[in-house]
């Protein structure tokens, strides 16, 4: 009577599956990406670390990482064919359906992919990691009519991005150790969440034996909800509204609270976390010292701390465990980095790029895995006879 069936199925209709790379408790708050506390690898590591533990189960060792952040350095550029591309889009297209798109493409490029899947996969995943890095910051490039800045041999996987983005022929980008930093730290944050919405797309299409670069392009698209990664432009732009509508968070909240309105606080609450999600904990903290490193203040930081504060004292949210989730104050960071709105999704899909990556090998891996069939509970009409077009009233 459960719809439990078993697990040989692969996904039990209870919405759960078995994986081995991520950790979550959403009552105690605990993250762990292959055992390891996601606060403590945020403080250690690069990104390209836990890229690598994620991908393939275990810390790299150093000669490990020089041969993986070599692997990023040869696989930075992108096919020049493929920067004509960027000339087909509008000029308003959003950066997330751009970048859904290329990495889709990314596949007709390397066939090898769909032919050989898990032949050279090392390469593969570090193509993948790259390329997406240089597809975003061209992206942009492209978007404000700028220049393309190519990937430099010489910068680490976060520089390279930030360089890639702000440098130009007539304003050299100075790249400040705390900016790299900070996106090491938010990238590793986002690295991967079990089983969400955008994870959960690239196991369903991975499940059907689809090649990596079109299965991640699936959960790139899955992601861009407002309800899910989308979140982090949708917090600033509730932000923004609040700031220039003279600060009164107060009204937004009550709005939230009302049954009849749709509007949520975008960022707060989540599906697993019914306590303050452990990611955004940092990601605050880290807020606060980015901006201090670079001597800058941002009022939208304010509006969203008093927010907290008022909302944490109500009794709607309490009840209902409504806490920040990751991307409340994460967008402040891509702020302070001058990363423009519509790529704060972008970002995230950057960041949790090596989890979809480890979910999709995890599946591929696994000899027993199966096609991802949900089932459902039917709920429509039962079985009616037939009526022909010119009896029907
Ligand atoms: C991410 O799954 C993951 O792991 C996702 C993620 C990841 O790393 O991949 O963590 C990333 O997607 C984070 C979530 C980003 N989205 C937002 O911040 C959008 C705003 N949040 C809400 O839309 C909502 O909290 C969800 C969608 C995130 C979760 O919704 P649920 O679990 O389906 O909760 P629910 O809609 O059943 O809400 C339970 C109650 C309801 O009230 P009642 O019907 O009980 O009276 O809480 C209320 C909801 O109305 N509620 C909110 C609210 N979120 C839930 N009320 C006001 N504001 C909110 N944000």
């Amino acid at each position: 009577e459960t719809g439990l069936v078993t697990l040989d199925s692969g996904y039990m209709n209870t919405g759960a599956c078995t994986s081995s790379i991520t950790y979550l408790d959403g009552e105690r708050g605990v993250l762990r990406y292959r055992g390891y506390a996601v606060d403590e690898l945020a403080d250690k590591c690069s990104f390209v670390e836990v890229a690598y533990l994620l991908v393939h189960g275990t810390l790299p060792t150093r000669r490990q990482l020089t041969h993986f952040s070599r692997l990023l350095g040869r696989y930075a550029l992108i096919h020049e064919d493929m920067i004509h591309f960027f000339d087909r889009f509008p000029p308003h297209a959003h950066p997330m359906a751009i970048l859904s798109s290329m990495v889709n493409a990314l596949s007709t490029f390397y066939p090898e992919i769909t032919e050989n899947p898990l032949e050279n996969l090392d390469c593969m995943v570090a193509r993948l990691l790259s390329k997406v890095r240089t597809i975003a910051a061209f992206s942009y490039k492209k978007s404000i009519g700028h220049p393309l800045v190519y990937p430099r041999h010489d910068l680490s996987y976060c520089a390279n991005f930030l360089n890639m983005m702000f440098d130009s022929p007539v304003q050299p980008y100075e790249i400040r150790p705390e900016a790299v930093a900070a996106l090491n730290k938010v990238l590793i944050l986002h690295g991967d969440h079990e089983q969400n919405c955008s994870t959960s797309t690239v196991r369903i299409v991975g499940s059907a034996r689809v090649n990596l670069y079109a299965s991640i392009s699936a959960g790139i698209s899955a992601l861009w909800g407002p309800l899910h990664g989308g979140a982090n432009q949708a917090v600033v732009e509730m932000l923004e509204r609040i700031y220039n509508g003279g600060g009164d968070f107060r009204k937004y909240v009550e709005m939230a609270k009302d049954p009849s309105s749709l509007f949520r606080l975008s960022g707060f609450g989540h599906r697993v976390y019914k306590t303050y999600d452990p990611r955004a904990r940092v990601i605050k903290k880290t807020c606060d010292d980015l901006l201090e490193a670079l001597n800058v203040s941002d009022p939208l930081l304010d509006i969203a701390k008093e927010l907290e504060e008022y909302a944490l004292k109500d009794d709607y949210f309490l009840e209902r465990n409504l806490y920040p989730n990751v991307d409340f104050y994460s967008g402040i960071i891509y702020r302070a980095l001058g990363i423009p709105k519509n790529m704060f999704t972008v970002m995230f899909a950057l960041g949790r790029l090596p989890g979809w990556i480890a979910h999709w090998k995890e599946l591929w891996d696994d000899p027993e895995s199966r096609l991802y069939r949900p089932r459902q509970i039917y709920t429509g009409p039962g079985a009616r006879e037939f009526v022909p077009l010119d009896d029907r009233v």
